[in-house]
């Protein structure tokens, strides 16, 4: 295992570098179902079996056998040692790493501190200002708009003045550099080469990073002028289809679930009616990177964007991209097309966390959205309805949770269940051939290195580590088999390792994904993780598969000991006559309890 950044340091990286837009750098991939395949870099092959799959954020070739996560695929394809593919990929994602070796690493992070300095500065001299004589109409705006002077001091809210240089020469007393100050898009230089503030007259919302530095600004005007809100540009701190705002309080919150909205406003007023485990991606889009934050510190992300137009189509586009890495997603609707915000002003706390409450699912969302658009009180919009219904349930993996939603369905809009269910099977059926390319039994062979093998202990080594990669896919499985499960059932001594990590990080709340334990894992038995992430689990129902497995390993280990007693047995001259008694005795228990086992 690799110990020299800290451990969070390198999750960021590796979650900060989608694996799809790295490989694509080097290797063309084409898109089949959630997965996407290409010719392998790593050896030679004219059909593709290179594949990368951006729910799991690993690479894995079905041909060579190689697999892993971000930070192994630059590893073996610009042969660098593992902390110089961490470099790479940071400076790729404008991560601050702890400070190099280099006189370039050190100049790079020297200037990332210095921005984070002069913002940390600025915000001192914002809220100053907004408590000064100078802020009462700020102060008026923020009171009318019923934010608490407490809620104003944890999020920093602060006010730029009307003047056109005042935080400039601000922030050169406080011996700040010219060069750094422009670096942090605070101040801008004209023409005429004066430097001048670029906010001015605004209400200032200081934007942090998870660790609670800040490192940009959003400004609002305080009238209906445009633009409403004014933001620091992209630096080398910031990073806006990275961060989330308010992700540095939301993350202490010690919900399961994460609720995603669009602006400021939304967050602050949330926060203050207590409900503080809410981020905003700031009225952009969703980005995959912001997704897989949000799946990484929560076990379900709610959604609750504006519900207008725009708001709707921002929802479905934030649905998708969030459940295609995995995650739980839910949407929840507000009544009249308010905002959270204003929502909670009207209605009060109460009412919103009933709507949280009523947050409905995907699939969910998107029949509803269809009904909508659909008429379906004549004949040809019934069958265009049920169309696209199927599509919608066709795409779900879990056969118990597509069955509860056709019954619901059916009910619900008067469908028999049989016309819904042949229409979902038909496009089930067509598309079962795509999901993953064909391998042919002699180089899955080659690929298992010998674990497929017959053996007893082969198989127990394979049971084990699929337990693993399983508890590893789905944390949350971990529940359900929790009493059954310690690092010192598994023979294996790597095994053993890996469940003492697994198990510590599920135990202790930071929670574990695929590509993070790739990471961690030496190169032969992180590509056999990776094998087993891509082609074996994919289970309809993970705590049945995980439970059949805890079975199997455990009547494999019997049926080992039964053959370790025969075989001693088969020696029985040599043996007391007591020690057979005893080792006959142990052969019928075990005889007993693998029969009970095959009766489960
Ligand atoms: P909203 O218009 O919904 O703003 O934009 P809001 O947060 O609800 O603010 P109030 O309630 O009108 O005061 C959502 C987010 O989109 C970004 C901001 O991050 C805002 O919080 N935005 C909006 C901009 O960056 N620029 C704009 O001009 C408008
Ligand atoms: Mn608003």
């Amino acid at each position: 295992m690799y110990k020299y950044y800290p451990e969070d340091i390198i999750e960021e990286v590796r979650i900060s570098n989608d694996i799809v837009d790295v490989v694509m750098e080097y290797v063309r991939l084409e898109r089949k179902g959630k997965d996407y395949f290409g010719l392998c870099p790593f050896h030679k092959e004219k059909t593709p079996s290179f594949s990368v799959a951006p729910a799991k954020q690993i690479f894995y070739c079905f041909g060579c056998g190689k697999g892993g996560n971000v930070i192994q695929f630059i590893m073996e394809i610009e042969n660098l040692s593992y902390i110089d593919a961490v470099k790479l990929l940071a400076d790729r994602a404008r991560i601050q790493l702890p400070d190099g070796d280099s006189p370039e690493e050190k100049e790079k992070a020297l200037i990332k501190r210095r921005l984070i300095e002069i913002n940390t500065e600025a915000a001192r001299f914002f809220f100053s200002m907004l408590n000064s004589p100078k802020g009462e109409k700020a102060r008026w705006y923020l009171k009318n708009r019923d934010i608490k002077e407490s809620i104003i001091r944890k999020f920093g809210i602060g006010y730029s003045g009307d003047s056109w240089n005042e935080l400039f020469i601000y922030l050169k007393k406080k011996g700040f550099e010219e060069e750094h100050i422009l670096k942090s898009g605070l101040v801008l230089l004209n023409k005429a080469g004066t430097f001048y503030d670029r906010f001015r007259e605004r209400i200032m919302f200081p934007i942090f990073d998870i660790r609670g530095n800040v490192i940009a600004f959003g400004g609002r005007v305080m009238d209906s002028s445009k633009p409403k809100y004014m933001n620091s540009p992209e630096t080398v701190v910031y990073n806006k289809s990275k961060n989330l705002y308010a992700l540095n309080f939301a993350k202490n919150s010690g919900e399961k679930r994460l609720i995603i909205v669009e602006g400021y406003m939304d967050v602050i007023s949330l926060h203050q009616s207590g409900i503080i485990n809410t981020v905003a991606s700031l009225g952009t889009a969703l980005t995959e990177s912001q997704g897989r934050t949000l799946k990484k510190y929560a076990e379900e992300v709610i959604i609750s964007f504006d519900a207008d137009t725009a708001g709707q189509a921002a929802t479905m586009r934030g649905l998708d991209l969030l459940s295609d890495i995995g995650c739980n997603v839910k949407v929840l609707k507000i009544p009249d097309g308010k905002d959270p915000d204003e929502f909670i002003r009207k209605n009060g706390v109460d009412a919103f966390k009933k709507l949280i409450d009523k947050s409905i699912s995907l699939v969910e969302y998107k029949i509803e959205i269809l009904k909508k658009n659909i008429d379906t009180d004549t004949v040809d919009g019934k069958i265009k309805f049920l169309n696209k219904t199927a599509d919608i349930l066709s795409k779900i993996d879990n056969s118990v949770e597509r069955e509860m939603y056709v019954k619901k369905l059916a009910a619900q809009y008067r469908i028999s269940e049989e016309s819904i269910f042949s229409e979902v099977y038909k496009r089930i059926n067509k598309t079962a051939g795509l999901k993953t390319p064909a391998i042919n039994a002699a180089s899955r062979k080659k690929i298992s290195k010998g674990i497929q093998e017959d053996g007893i202990d082969a198989r127990i080594l394979h049971d084990e580590r699929f337990l693993l990669a399983l508890l590893c896919v789905d944390n949350s499985i971990y529940r359900t088999v929790k009493d059954k499960i310690t690092p010192d059932i598994f023979s294996d001594s790597q095994n053993k390792e890996i469940a003492r990590i697994i198990l510590e990080r599920i135990e202790d709340g930071r929670g574990i994904v695929p590509g993070e334990l790739l990471g961690m894992l030496e190169n032969d038995i992180a590509d056999d993780f990776a094998r087993l992430f891509n082609e074996e689990c994919h289970c309809d129902d993970n705590k049945k598969a995980i439970l059949g497995t805890i079975r199997n390993i455990e009547m494999n280990r019997l049926k080992k000991r039964q053959n370790e007693i025969l075989d001693i047995l088969k020696n029985r001259e040599e043996l007391t006559k007591g020690d057979v008694e005893k080792l006959e005795q142990e052969l019928m228990s075990l005889i007993m309890r693998i029969k009970n086992y095959k009766n489960i």
